[in-house]
C-alpha cells in the first residue's frame, strides 16, 4: 500500500506492507481520511503510536469500502461501505479496524463527508451527551466552533435541544454558524459577558477556559477535549464551589477497544440516524490528494478554515 508516514519531522508518500486483518478487524480500502491535530502534533513528534505497525502513519478516521474481513467479523461484509476512528494508520490507501469501532456510510454522504465524519462526531457526542449530560433546553458554549469537532458539536448540542452559543475568532464564519444551529455567534472576548452556561464544549482551552469558568451556571459542566490555545489555566477553585461546577477533560484515543466501542455504539444509535435524514452535516472545509498531506496539514494549522480538512486517495 501507499502511505502517509512521518520520517523526522517531515510527511513523506511511501510504500509500506499491507496489513492484514486481525479475526474481529475490516481490511478497508481507504477513500477518505480526515486531518486532525493529534496528526500534526505526531508530525512533531509529540505523538508517540501506540500500534508498531503503524508507527510513523498518522491518521485517526478513515472511510471506505470493506475489502476483507476477520473471521470473527459479524457485523460487516466485503463491499460495505464504512468509516471509522482508529488509533492511527488511517492516511493511508489500505487500513484494518475492528469492527466494533467501524460504522456503515449513509447513502447520502460523499467519501470526503464520510471521512471527516468518526472522529470530530464520537468526540462531541461523547463530551455532550456521556460526560456533561446534556438536558433539553440547557445553555451550551461551544468554543472554537469554527473547527471539525466544533461544527460537530454546535449541531449535536442544537439537535439535543439546547440552546447553543458558538466562539470564533473569524467573523465570516458566523453566519455559516448560526445556519448549523448556534442561536448566538461571539468572539472569544465576549464569552465572559454572554454566560451563564450549563455546558462549556471547551475546545480551544487556556485562551477561554477562565472566562468560561466565569459565566458558569449553577450546576454548569465544562467538559475540555482541546488544548490548542494552551493547556494550563489558573482556576478559581472558589467561583467553581460557589456554582457548584464540574470540570472534566478526556480524550478518545487513549481508550480500550471496550472504552472506544462504547463510543461508537452510542453514535450508531444516536447520531447516525439523524445523520442519515440530513439534519447533521460534515462541514468539509477543504479536501487535498493523499500525497499532499503535508499541504493539508499547513493548511489545518493555518486560520480561516470552516469544519474539517479531508485528504482523499
Ligand atoms: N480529546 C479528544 O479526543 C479530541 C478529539 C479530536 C480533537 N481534539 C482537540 O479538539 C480541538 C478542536 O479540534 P478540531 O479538529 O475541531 O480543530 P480545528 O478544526 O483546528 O478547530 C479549532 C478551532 O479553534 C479556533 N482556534 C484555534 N486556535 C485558537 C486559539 N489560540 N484561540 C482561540 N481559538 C482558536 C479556530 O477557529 P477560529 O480561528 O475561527 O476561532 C479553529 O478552527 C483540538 O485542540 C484537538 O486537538 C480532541
Amino acid at each position: 500500500m501507499l502511505a502517509v508516514t512521518v520520517v523526522k519531522g517531515d510527511l513523506r508518500w511511501q510504500r509500506r506492507p499491507d496489513p492484514v486483518a486481525g479475526d474481529t478487524e475490516l481490511l478497508v480500502a481507504v477513500r477518505a481520511a480526515g486531518v486532525n491535530m493529534a496528526d500534526l502534533n505526531q508530525r512533531r513528534g509529540l505523538y508517540p503510536e501506540q500500534h508498531l505497525e503503524t508507527l510513523d502513519i498518522p491518521g485517526l478516521e478513515f472511510a471506505g469500502e470493506v475489502i476483507g474481513v476477520g473471521r470473527q467479523v459479524t457485523r460487516f461484509q466485503v463491499g460495505d461501505r464504512v468509516m471509522a476512528i482508529v488509533s492511527g494508520g488511517a492516511q493511508a490507501t489500505l487500513a484494518v479496524v475492528d469492527e466494533v469501532h467501524a460504522l456503515p456510510v449513509p447513502s447520502t454522504l460523499s467519501w470526503a463527508e464520510a471521512g471527516g465524519f468518526p472522529e470530530a462526531y464520537s468526540t462531541a457526542y461523547d463530551a455532550l451527551w456521556s460526560q456533561a449530560g446534556l438536558t433539553l433546553g440547557e445553555r451550551v458554549l461551544v468554543t472554537g466552533a469554527s473547527g471539525g469537532v466544533g461544527t460537530a458539536g454546535l449541531q449535536l448540542a442544537a439537535a439535543m435541544g439546547a440552546n447553543v452559543v458558538a466562539s470564533t475568532r473569524t467573523a465570516a464564519h458566523r453566519e455559516r454558524l448560526r445556519q448549523l444551529g448556534a442561536q448566538g455567534v461571539i468572539d472569544p472576548r465576549a464569552i465572559a459577558d454572554n454566560g451563564p452556561y450549563d455546558v462549556v464544549l471547551e475546545l480551544v482551552g487556556a485562551a477561554s477556559l477562565p472566562s468560561a469558568l466565569g459565566a458558569l451556571a449553577d450546576e454548569g459542566r465544562v467538559v475540555v477535549i482541546g488544548g490548542v490555545g494552551g493547556t494550563e489555566v489558573v482556576v478559581d477553585f472558589l467561583g467553581l464551589m460557589r456554582c457548584r461546577g464540574r470540570i472534566s477533560a478526556s480524550t478518545l484515543r487513549h481508550r480500550d477497544r471496550h472504552g472506544k466501542g462504547e463510543v461508537v455504539l452510542g453514535v450508531a444509535r444516536h447520531v447516525l440516524p439523524a445523520l442519515a435524514a440530513g439534519h447533521l452535516q460534515v462541514q468539509v472545509s477543504s479536501t487535498f490528494s493523499m500525497r499532499d498531506a503535508s499541504v493539508a496539514y499547513d493548511h489545518f494549522a493555518s486560520t480561516g478554515k470552516l469544519g474539517k480538512i479531508v485528504l482523499l486517495t
